[in-house]
């Protein structure tokens, strides 16, 4: 069978772990594809680091966007980061040439998932984006799929795994703030610029994107209210944990009758529901629906592995032949929801 050629930008926590994965489980990787999986070419900043992988035999690139314009690749896989820049323009240029794009990348979809997705239906080609909420939760899946039939009516959680690891931390070993974060940093978890992290943009992010699989509508990011951690202290998580609640970054759209609400701010939880059970870098993805009642989905929610996991559900969708719209674009199901105004608080 005719192998399908992969382009990784990006050779980070996410794309050396795939390329890892992908050189070690070629065999199993075709079995579950259909064909075999080759990458043949990569770019990233510096060439001389080593990426624990061999890639002798793989096309080198110092430009993202040099890279989505090789004729040699049938698959674009972003995982560069940003919302501008490389990552924007890397992404545009494969869409434009009709290839699938897989991208791990929610603050270029949060911001420009829209005109992406609606260049991808010109071009009829898929961007794929499961490791982009939720780290290896398989959430976007399960939105799409899984829950077709129903009608969502409250999408909630944890979705930052560097804010829990840190709450977490501060709570059961009372470190430092700056502490647990440089230890998130130095296991891969948190994004370049952790700002986005602790001040809760990455999780803003995460939450567009369910919001637009749940109830149909364009991804608005600008309605969303957002207050990060960076004011909790170990005396609040304290406080919190006295009265018998803990402390959580959670994530919450909802449907409202003025519209759909969509929230980021750090939440006190009774210690002993679920998602206060919720520790370390896990995730929780609460889904309420009408015919299926309440789902609860957990798991590791960054890092390399668990990240490449749903990097490679993605890839080997593309490699199958699976194309779908990304998020919900027709007018007719955007309507209603269009027109009702959301609201922050
Ligand atoms: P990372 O470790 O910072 O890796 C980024 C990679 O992109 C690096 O290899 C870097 O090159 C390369 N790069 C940056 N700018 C470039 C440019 N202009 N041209 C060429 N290469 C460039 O990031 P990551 O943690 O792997 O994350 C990648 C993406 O996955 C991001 O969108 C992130 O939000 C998303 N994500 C990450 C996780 C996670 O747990 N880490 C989980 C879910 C989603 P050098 O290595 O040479 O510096
Ligand atoms: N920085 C992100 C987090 C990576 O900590 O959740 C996974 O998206």
């Amino acid at each position: 069978d005719r192998p399908m050629r992969l382009g990784i930008a990006g050779l980070g926590t996410v794309g050396a772990s795939l390329a890892r994965l992908i050189a070690s489980n070629k065999d199993a990787y075709a079995l579950r594809a259909g064909r075999p999986i080759e990458l043949v070419a990569v770019t990233a900043r510096d060439r001389s680091k080593d990426r624990g992988v061999d890639l002798s035999g793989v096309q080198w690139f110092d430009d993202p966007v040099a890279l989505a314009s090789h004729a040699e690749i049938d698959l674009f896989v972003e995982l560069v980061g940003g919302a501008e820049g490389a990552a924007f323009d890397s992404v545009k240029a494969a869409l434009n040439r009709g290839l699938p794009v897989v991208t791990a990348n929610k603050a270029l979809l949060a911001h420009h998932g829209v005109q992406l997705a609606k260049l991808a239906q010109r071009k009829g080609t898929t961007i794929f984006f499961e490791a982009a909420a939720a780290g290896g939760i398989p959430i976007i899946k399960t939105m799409r799929e899984g829950l077709r039939g129903n009608k969502v009516s409250r999408v909630y959680g944890i979705l930052n795994g560097t804010c829990n690891y840190m709450l977490t931390r501060m709570e059961r070993e009372g470190i430092a703030f700056d502490d647990c974060l440089k230890d998130a940093q130095r296991l891969g978890y948190a994004e370049a610029d952790p700002t986005f992290d602790i001040g809760g943009f990455d999780a803003a992010h995460k939450l567009a994107l369910l919001t637009s699989l749940a109830f149909g509508c364009e991804i608005d990011l600008d309605s969303i209210f957002i207050e990060g951690i960076a004011a909790v202290t170990t005396e609040d998580i304290e406080a919190a944990a006295d009265l018998g609640y803990r402390i959580k970054l959670l994530a919450v759209a909802q449907r409202t009758e003025s519209g759909i609400e969509q929230r980021v701010h750090p939440t006190m939880i009774p210690a002993y529901s679920a998602l206060a059970q919720v520790d370390g870098v896990t995730n929780a993805v609460a889904v309420d629906t009408d015919l299926l009642g309440s789902i609860l989905l957990v798991g590791p929610g960054a890092g390399g592995s668990a990240t490449a996991s749903a990097v490679l559900s993605d890839v080997l969708d593309a490699a199958r032949g699976v194309s779908m719209p990304a998020f919900g674009l027709e007018p007719a199901s955007l309507a209603p929801y269009k027109r009702a105004r959301m609201r922050a608080h």
